[in-house]
């Protein structure tokens, strides 16, 4: 073990030691299967346009075993569910009690830079007055902090909601509501033999991988069930964890309709029956229990994936170093549903059409922008060889521009895009992978692997001013993955 960690001092090529690697690694389900034992919570919601958001430290039981000295915001982890009404103007105070640097970052909403949380704009106590309209898709948001270096470590503890925009042409489309919607927040943490979360990214294999938990929660608790009907549900899945890299199926081959993603309905609905999610990302999922056969409990599961270029290799590494951590790719369960055949729900008739949509065409570009994405020993992980620096601007977009961005991943291991300011349509992949289901509509964060070329095209109609793009894998955002994107 020494050795190993000598060798990665030395930047020695790591790759080559990786068939010895993955041979010694064996994936053992460290996330108890068939033991779900805690009911699913729903954050409560906020529905007003008016309101307060105050993060404050608390020690948490997640569990009857697992503790977390953490920070929530209104007495809640997760934080409430923001719920409003497309168009509307919200007015939201943040109160900062957490005694560290922060600001909040509205995830996916598009609003005037002074009101995006640029981590420029941190308050280390007191209050931050937000004030913005609410012009644009209906869809599934996220809210959580966004200080520069403590990001990963805010949203490891507790600081991350829902930001949920609807309106009444969506309500007309008569999608499972009420108890049939259910917000699901699927985050994982390490816990240690004391049973407390802890958090410790300062390892350098940590700083590679992004830092991966043995335990799964959802909406906040670990092994989590939720009794549900023999009919069609509406999950509104984010993953909010802060490097893990989700491959969502059910259990019984159950397959499922995607019917929206980061900026809101897709176009139209795709069936599938399993879902690859990185960190930043949401799908809009509709379930229906009564297909499960001669069962009455079916468990939301990670299958395996392959990480290519060796991704998986790194998340052996950890398990090298005792971690008990499923590598990045590796499978487990994350929650159970148990089915009430007793009753049923209606079933959904979906339109053909979801939603309509005009993306940007690749005819209209301005330009197009080459993203590098790297990670040497000696520099960091880096966007276009330099890491974040709070007063350099990085790229300036002509407000009202279209432009194609290829971001280019010359690591090893995943990177989760996002660009602040937008939504953007994925126009294609280098690579055998393809676009997937939630990549047909508007999106906010992509995932590029290892040796991938992704290119999106998005039209910046923002307020002119400085916001950022970064990779979404928090550990990789607080090294240094992050720059400057003015808009002028
Ligand atoms: Cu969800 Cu800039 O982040
Ligand atoms: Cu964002
Ligand atoms: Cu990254």
């Amino acid at each position: 073990r020494r050795q190993f960690l000598k060798s990665v001092g030395l930047g020695t090529g790591v790759l080559a030691i990786s068939p010895w690697l993955t041979s010694c690694v064996s994936f053992t389900d460290s996330v108890s299967v068939g033991k779900f034992i805690n009911k699913l919570p729903l954050p409560g919601e906020i529905n007003n346009t008016s309101f307060e958001l105050t993060a404050s430290p608390a020690d948490i039981e997640l569990s009857d075993d697992i503790t977390l000295a953490g920070f929530q915001f209104n007495g809640s982890v997760p934080g409430p569910t923001i719920r409003q009404t497309k168009g509307s103007e919200v007015d939201i105070q943040f109160n900062n009690g957490i005694g560290q640097d922060s600001i909040i970052h509205w995830h996916g909403l598009i609003v005037p830079p002074e009101m995006d949380g640029h981590p420029k704009d941190v308050i280390a106590i007191g209050s931050y007055d937000y004030r913005f309209s609410l012009n644009q898709r209906t869809g599934t948001y996220w809210y959580h902090p966004h200080p520069h270096r403590i990001t990963g470590e805010q949203v490891y503890r507790g600081l991350a909601g829902f930001f949920i925009i609807e309106d009444e042409e969506e309500k007309a489309l008569n999608l499972p509501r009420g108890k049939y919607e259910l917000p699901l927040l699927i985050q994982d943490r390490k816990v240690n033999d004391n049973g407390q979360v802890v958090y410790d990214p300062s390892m350098p294999e940590r700083m590679m991988t992004g830092f991966l938990g043995d335990t799964i929660l959802v909406n906040g608790v670990p092994a989590p069930f939720h009794e549900v009907e023999a009919g069609t549900y509406r999950l509104r899945i984010l993953n909010g964890s802060n490097a893990r890299i989700y491959n969502l199926a059910f259990e019984h081959d159950l397959p499922f309709t995607v019917i929206g993603t980061d900026g809101g309905l897709l176009p139209e609905a795709i069936e599938t029956d399993e879902l690859l999610m990185a960190p930043g990302e949401r799908a809009d999922l509709l379930v229906d229990f009564s297909k499960v056969k001669n069962q009455n409990r079916v468990q939301l599961v990670s299958k395996p994936f392959d990480v290519p270029g060796g991704g998986g290799m790194m998340g052996g590494m950890q398990n090298m170093m005792g971690s008990d951590a499923p590598e990045q790719g590796g499978g487990f369960s994350l929650m159970e549903f148990r089915i009430d055949g007793a009753s049923s729900s209606k079933s959904v008739d979906l339109p053909n059409k979801l939603s309509e949509s005009t993306f940007p065409k690749e005819a209209d570009a301005n330009r197009s922008r080459p993203i590098r994405l790297a990670m040497e020993m000696m520099t960091g992980h880096t966007i276009n060889g330099r890491q974040f620096e709070m007063e350099r601007v990085d790229e300036r977009v002509p407000q009202g521009d279209t432009e194609i961005w290829e971001f280019i991943n010359n690591s090893n291991v995943p990177h989760p895009m996002h660009v602040h300011a937008v939504q953007f349509k994925v126009l294609d992949r280098s690579g055998a992978r393809g676009l997937i289901p939630t990549e047909t509509g508007w999106k906010d964060t992509v995932l590029v692997m290892p040796g991938e070329t992704v290119r999106v095209i998005m039209k910046f109609d923002a307020e002119k001013g400085m916001y950022v793009f970064h990779c979404h894998n928090l550990e990789h955002e607080d090294n240094g993955m992050m720059a400057n994107l003015e808009i002028i």
